[in-house]
């Protein structure tokens, strides 16, 4: 289907080998869906796409794209996209073909987000802003096991986490208990694991076990607060929209399984809500907060952006403590936003998807 013109801007969006190989048979992931129903209305070319598929000499990329003629996903030709959007890790082997190609994407387009943060390189970036540094829980890489030590004797309870972790995959609890001994725990999917360890040495040992050679930092554990025994915190849903202001698209608050160090993979409530129903904070104390909030939300959004360049979106991971205190947890790149479509009406999910393809647009016209 490779065409002389095409309607402008031509979007790209990188997923996985995998996801193309499902595209290709119709088996589609319901994030896609709701893009391609977004897309019915915005109009950009849309084509979906893996490393697997580029031609970097030919300057072609094979992809998929959602033909509404005949209701089915066909693979086609396209050219190197105005606007990429990535969604999906890129893989080690595919690294050069990424870094060529995302040469060529800046020639004349742009890349709207970029590759997963990685947390330990994050933190240092945002440790650097004399505000934001103050809603950052004490952080430090480990190198050798008195890194982990130190950090317990500080805090008593602390997160061990990998630099590239999601979806609280690689993140361990650990608390230091009387006599030298320790309790860790965490979650797989919906598996909850607790242990005890005799000595600091057996907690060393299965830390690294768990982390399998990856690196992880160390961080202070923050007094999350808890409702009905679970723990709770937040994510913000934030992004550009189709005049290129930021935009606050959903706050989620999470709550965990009981018992759980992780919040993910649960139920989720509107900020508001939760603050003003369950909580039953006075409306005045929940404004005041929700102030704090947004501003706290764009000062690291600009601040990532002043470093690592434009986004079109960054899920912030935040909590609010047992004081009051508001904490950074992490930003992600590629928000799969699973909580606001459990916190919030399909008008606020199909807006999101719509931002993205809006702001595509946007940028396109300041350039052309
Ligand atoms: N320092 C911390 N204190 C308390 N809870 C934490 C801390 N770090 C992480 N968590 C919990 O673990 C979850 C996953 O950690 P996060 O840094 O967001 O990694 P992931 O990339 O796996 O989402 C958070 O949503 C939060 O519930
Ligand atoms: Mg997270």
């Amino acid at each position: 289907m490779f065409k002389a013109s095409y309607k402008k801007p031509v979007m790209a969006v990188l997923v996985s080998p995998l996801t193309i190989r499902n595209l290709r048979r119709q088996k589609v992931n319901p994030r896609i869906k709701q893009m391609a129903a977004a897309n019915e209305e915005v109009k950009n070319t849309l084509y979906y796409f893996s490393l697997k598929h580029v031609d970097l000499n030919q300057r072609r990329i094979t992809g998929c794209y959602w033909d509404s003629g005949s209701s089915r996903w066909l693979p086609g030709r396209f050219p190197i996209p105005d606007i990429l959007y990535l969604r999906g890790g890129i893989k080690e082997k595919h690294a050069h073909i990424f870094a060529e190609l995302y040469g060529m994407v800046n020639e004349r387009g742009q890349i709207i987000n970029h590759p997963r943060f990685n947390k330990w390189e994050l933190y240092q970036v945002l440790n650097k802003d004399p505000v934001i540094k103050n809603y950052l829980p004490a952080t430090r890489e480990v190198n050798q096991p008195e890194d982990i030590k130190d950090m317990l004797e500080k805090y008593g309870v602390i997160y061990l986490k990998s630099y590239l972790g999601r979806k609280g995959h690689y993140t361990l609890r650990v608390e230091a208990l009387p006599d030298s001994r320790y309790r860790y725990s965490y979650q797989k999917k919906s598996k909850l694991s607790t242990y005890e360890a005799s000595s600091f040495q057996s907690l060393f040992n299965a830390a690294e076990g768990f982390f399998r050679g990856k690196s992880f930092l160390a961080q202070q554990s923050i007094d999350l607060i808890k409702y009905e025994n679970r723990l709770v915190d937040m994510r913000a849903e934030l992004q550009r929209n189709g005049n290129g202001q930021l935009e606050i698209v959903g706050i989620c608050v999470r709550l965990g399984q009981i018992g759980s160090p992780i919040t993910t993979h649960s139920n989720a409530f509107k900020f508001e809500d939760y603050f003003l129903n369950k909580m039953n904070w006075p409306k005045e104390k929940v404004e005041a907060l929700i102030d704090t909030v947004q501003s706290f939300l764009f000062r690291i959004y600009e601040y990532i952006e002043g470093h690592y360049g434009k986004y079109v979106e960054i899920g912030i991971d935040f909590a609010v403590d047992n004081d009051d205190k508001i904490w950074l947890i992490e930003a992600n790149s590629q928000s799969t936003k699973v909580s606001l479509e459990k916190a919030y009406s399909g008008a606020v999910v199909s807006r999101a998807y719509k931002n993205i393809l809006e702001y595509a647009g946007y940028l396109y016209r300041q350039t052309h």
